[in-house]
């Protein structure tokens, strides 16, 4: 039998992918999905490889120690690629008790049972935390950009949370040799993505010729990585990557929201065949975001390096496939936005 690697939050945006991309190239694998399915969860992301004979699927909590640890326990996992989380910073500033839940208790809980079952021998174990850039804080409009030097200094809900998650797994490597490696990528975009994430709102919206809600100004700069590039990395990371190291993943590829959002009507417009600047009075200038971070930028020099990873797209490729995907399935977006998904899963799994 292969090794068992456990993904959590596979159910999610960014999970999906990499549980796609590790049932599809390493069939020796056992894969476990474990995600709890929160509003965010959503198993139809997976439906091209649920049947596979190296998939499995359990719906379960990271926060319920017990059940994480029998689960460790029943499965002989040797790997942990850990996504889940709760992910969105607009929902963190109106709900921080759940992002400290989820993201710092529910990954203290993996940390510990990895713990307990691994003490006896740490060779060929990994745990992997993929994390965030927001974890850095905020750059000025200058040429700065993150690197893995860079001191933390996290701002939203999501961000503290993130942050001291990262934390937690840097103690338990060097307080119990736990092997660990953290990532912290930029925003990513693409295929499957929840509708309260920018992209996939613009378009839906654009679709629905509904309002397009800009944060402020639109100055803020965020840099933006395809979702696939991100899960080769991954890939990259969790294969070739050295124990007790951080690694930074970004797309070299920063832009203001209101150029972004210039560039995402005008590719929607182009696929529905609308005249040119037919949806650009949809934008909507909104109070600003609280505490809303000016601008992010990812130094990605080290992974390039050192593991022979760039991201492989171009913005230009990479955002007018993610417009045509979401145009192609407009029923996912329907489901998501309808809340029909979750009643289905929900009888489907209500039990493990
Ligand atoms: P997402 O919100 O799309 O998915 C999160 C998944 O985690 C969902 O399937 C959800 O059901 C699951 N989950 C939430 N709480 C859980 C719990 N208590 N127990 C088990 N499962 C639970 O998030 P995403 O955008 O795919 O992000 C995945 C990871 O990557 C997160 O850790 C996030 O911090 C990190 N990240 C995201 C981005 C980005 O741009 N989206 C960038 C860098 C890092
Ligand atoms: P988002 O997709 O929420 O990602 P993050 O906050 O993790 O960077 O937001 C991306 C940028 O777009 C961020 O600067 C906030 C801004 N934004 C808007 O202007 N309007 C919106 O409706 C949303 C969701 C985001």
């Amino acid at each position: 039998m292969g090794k068992t690697i456990l993904i959590t939050g596979g159910a999610g945006f960014i999970g999906s992918h990499v549980v796609r991309l590790f049932v599809n190239k390493y069939p020796s694998y056992n894969i476990i999905n474990l995600d709890k399915l929160t509003y965010a969860g959503n198993l139809a992301n997976l439906k091209d490889i649920e049947n596979k004979p190296n998939y499995k699927f359990i719906k379960a909590d990271i926060c319920d120690f017990p059940t994480i640890l029998n689960i460790f326990k029943d499965n002989n996992i040797e790997g942990v690629l850990h996504l889940a989380a709760e992910s969105h910073v607009d929902r963190s500033i109106k709900d921080p008790f759940t992002f400290a839940s989820t993201n710092v208790l529910g990954t203290l809980s993996l940390l510990q049972a990895a713990k307990e079952c691994w003490k006896d021998d740490f060779s060929g174990k990994m745990f992997y935390h993929i994390s965030t850039d927001e974890v850095y804080g905020a750059l000025q409009f200058d040429n700065t950009l993150f690197t893995e030097n860079t001191k933390y200094d996290p701002h939203s809900p999501y961000s503290a949370s993130k942050a001291s998650s990262d934390h937690f797994v840097r103690a338990f490597h060097d307080t119990y040799s736990l092997p660990i490696i953290i990532t912290n990528c930029s925003n990513n975009y693409g295929p499957y993505q929840f509708p309260e994430k920018l992209i996939p709102l613009f378009i839906n919206n654009i679709r629905n010729k509904k309002p397009l809600p800009v944060y402020g100004k639109g100055e803020n700069v965020r840099d933006w990585l395809y979702v696939e590039d991100h899960a080769r990395a991954i890939d990259i990371v969790f294969h070739k990557g050295k124990v007790g190291e951080t690694y930074n993943i970004g797309g070299f590829n920063e832009w203001s929201n209101i150029d972004l959002i210039k560039v995402i009507i005008k590719t929607v417009d182009k696929l529905l065949g609308n005249k040119e600047g037919e949806s650009d009075n949809l934008i909507t200038y909104v109070t600003d975001r609280a505490g809303h971070d000016l601008r992010y930028a990812i130094d990605a020099t080290k992974l390039e390096k050192e593991l022979g990873w760039r991201p492989s797209l171009q913005f230009e490729e990479g955002i007018e496939k993610t417009v045509k995907w979401y145009l192609d399935n407009q029923q996912w977006m329907d489901n998501v936005t309808s809340g029909e998904y979750e009643k289905y899963y929900e009888n489907m799994y209500s039990n493990r």
